[in-house]
C-alpha cells in the first residue's frame, strides 16, 4: 500500500520500485523532515485549517517518532518510498484521523525542498567549524615558522626564499575564501520553501511566514513554481565543496612531493601513513593521497548535479531526487578530509635545515643580485640580462652563485663590488622583501595577526556587516 495510491492502485513494477525508492539515502533527513512537519502543523492549527487539538495531536505523535528515530527504535516497512512517506505512514498509524490531516496544503516537492534547504543549512556551518579548525592549525603552525626559510617555487622550478609560514598562510587565506564563500551560499539556501505546494501555491490560507519563524529563516520564497523547481543551493554548496577538495589538494600534494627522498622537508607522522604489504622499508603518505585522490569524487559529485538538473522543464521533476545522495557524498568527503588535514598538519614534522639549505640552491638569490645592480643605478632589463649571463656561466660550471670569487663578480661589472657577497644570503633576501603580503618576518606577523582577529570575530558579525569578503581580500582591514 503505498500512501500516494488513489489514481492507480498503488501497485509498481518491482525494478520500477528499487529505482524510485529514496529512503536508504533520505532518510538522513529525517530530523529536518520531522522540524518542517512539526512547525507544519503548529501552523495549520494556529491559523485553525485543522482544529488546534488535532495540531497538538499531531505534533506530539511526530514528537514521539522523532525520538523513535533518533533512538533507532523506529520500524520502517517495505513499502515506505521516502522518509516523507515513512513518517506520515507511522503517524496515521500512531494517531489515527488527525494524521491524515498533517499533508494538508502540503506537498512532498515544497517538503523535500524544505528538508534539503534545512540540511544544507546546518552542513554548511559544521564545514565552516572545521574551515576555522584547520585555519586555527596554519596560523599556529605558520607562527612558529616565521623565519623557516624555504625556497619558493614557480613551475616547481626554484624561484625566490620565502619562509614555511609565509607558505603555510596562502592556505590560510584559500580557506578563508572557502568559508566566505559558504556564507554566500548559506544566504541563499535561508529560504523558507513550505506552503508553495506541489508547484503553484494552494488555496488554504496558509501563514508562511509563521512557519519561516517557527524555523527559523531569514525569507520565504517569492515563487511557487521556483521554489520547488530550485537545486541551486545544493549545487552552490557542493561547487563550494569541490573549491575546498581543490585547494586541499594542493597541500596533499605538496606534502606528499616534500616527504619524498628527494624533498625530505616534512616527515608526516606514523598514524597518517601506511606501509606497503611487500616493501618492508615503505612509510607512504595514504592519508595525503586519498584526499587528492577525492577531489575527483567531489567534482565528479558537481557535474552530476550539473547535469542532472540541466534542461529540467519546470516545476518539480523526480529527476531531482537524484541530488541527496552527491550532496551527501561531497559534503561528507570534504569534512572528512578537513578533519584529517587538521590532525596531520598539526602533527607533521617540518625540517627547517633541509628546506633552509635548499632555499639557496638553484639560483634563487639570482633576483636580488639585480635588485643590487638596479640599487647601483643599472635599469632593471640591463640587471636581469647580465645576472642571466652570470647565472649559465655558473650553470656550466655547475657552480653556486655563492661560490664566485669577488674578482669574478667585478669582471662582470664594475658594480659588483665585495658588497655582493651580503646580498647572497636566503634570510636576508626574504627580509627585504618586506611590501604588504611579501614573505618578509614582520609582513608575515602582520598576515597571521590579521588571520587571528578574522578566527576570533563572530561569524553572524562577519556576515551581517558584510565585511567578510572585505576580510577575506584584506584591502581595507586596518593593518594592526
Ligand atoms: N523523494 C522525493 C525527492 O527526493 C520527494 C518528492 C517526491 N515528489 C513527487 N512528486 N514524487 O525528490
Amino acid at each position: 500500500m503505498k500512501l500516494w495510491q488513489g489514481r492507480t492502485d498503488g501497485r509498481v513494477d518491482e525494478l520500477v520500485n528499487t529505482l524510485t525508492t529514496s529512503l536508504p539515502f533520505d532518510v538522513r533527513l529525517f530530523r529536518e523532515d520531522i522540524e518542517g512537519s512539526i512547525a507544519h502543523a503548529r501552523m495549520l492549527g494556529f491559523t485553525e485549517i485543522i482544529r488546534p487539538e488535532e495540531s497538538s495531536e499531531i505534533i506530539a505523535g511526530l514528537e514521539c517518532i522523532l525520538a523513535q528515530m533518533e533512538n533507532g527504535s523506529f520500524e520502517f516497512e517495505q513499502d515506505d518510498e521516502d522518509i516523507h512517506t515513512a513518517v506520515e505512514r507511522a503517524l496515521i498509524a500512531a494517531i489515527g484521523e488527525a494524521g491524515k490531516k498533517l499533508h494538508t496544503g502540503r506537498s512532498r516537492n515544497d517538503q523535500v525542498a524544505l528538508d534539503m534547504r534545512l540540511w544544507c543549512l546546518r552542513r554548511i556551518a559544521a564545514i565552516q567549524d572545521s574551515i576555522k579548525k584547520l585555519q586555527t592549525v596554519l596560523v599556529d603552525l605558520s607562527g612558529q615558522h616565521v623565519t623557516t626559510i624555504m625556497p619558493g617555487y614557480t613551475h616547481l622550478q626554484h624561484a625566490q626564499p620565502v619562509t614555511l609560514g609565509h607558505h603555510l598562510m596562502a592556505y590560510f587565506w584559500m580557506l578563508q575564501r572557502d568559508w566566505t564563500r559558504l556564507a554566500d551560499c548559506r544566504f541563499r539556501t535561508d529560504v523558507m520553501p513550505l506552503g508553495v505546494g506541489a508547484l503553484a501555491g494552494t488555496a488554504y490560507p496558509l501563514d508562511r511566514e509563521f512557519v519561516k519563524r517557527e524555523l527559523g529563516f531569514f525569507r520565504i520564497s517569492e515563487n511557487s513554481l521556483d521554489t520547488v523547481a530550485d537545486r541551486d543551493f545544493v549545487i552552490e554548496l557542493v561547487s563550494a565543496c569541490t573549491l575546498i577538495m581543490t585547494h586541499l589538494s594542493r597541500l596533499c600534494e605538496e606534502l606528499v612531493l616534500w616527504s619524498t627522498w628527494e624533498f625530505r622537508f616534512v616527515e608526516l607522522e606514523d598514524e597518517y601513513t601506511t606501509g606497503s604489504s611487500m616493501m618492508p622499508q615503505k612509510k607512504n603518505p595514504d592519508a595525503a593521497e586519498l584526499i587528492r585522490g577525492k577531489t575527483g569524487r567531489v567534482t565528479g559529485d558537481l557535474m552530476s548535479l550539473l547535469m542532472t538538473m540541466k534542461a529540467l522543464p519546470l516545476a518539480y521533476n523526480r529527476d531531482m531526487q537524484e541530488d541527496k545522495e552527491r550532496l551527501f557524498d561531497a559534503s561528507d568527503t570534504v569534512l572528512a578530509s578537513l578533519g584529517v588535514m587538521s590532525s596531520m598538519l598539526a602533527t607533521a614534522h617540518f625540517r627547517g635545515e633541509r628546506m633552509a639549505r635548499a632555499a639557496s640552491a638553484g639560483y634563487t638569490l639570482a633576483t636580488d643580485v639585480a635588485d643590487f645592480l638596479v640599487g647601483k643605478g643599472m635599469p632593471f632589463r640591463d640587471a636581469h640580462h647580465l645576472v642571466g649571463q652570470i647565472v649559465r656561466d655558473c650553470a656550466a660550471q655547475g657552480i653556486e652563485l655563492e661560490e664566485l670569487t669577488v674578482e669574478e663578480w667585478s669582471g662582470y661589472s664594475p658594480l659588483l663590488d665585495s658588497a655582493i657577497t651580503g646580498v647572497l644570503n636566503a634570510d636576508h633576501a626574504v627580509a627585504r622583501r618586506c611590501v604588504p603580503g611579501g614573505p618578509a618576518p614582520e609582513e608575515v606577523m602582520d598576515q597571521i595577526a590579521c588571520a587571528r582577529a578574522i578566527l576570533s570575530a563572530r561569524p553572524c558579525f562577519l556576515v551581517s556587516k558584510g565585511i567578510s569578503s572585505m576580510i577575506a581580500s584584506r584591502v581595507t582591514w586596518p593593518r594592526p
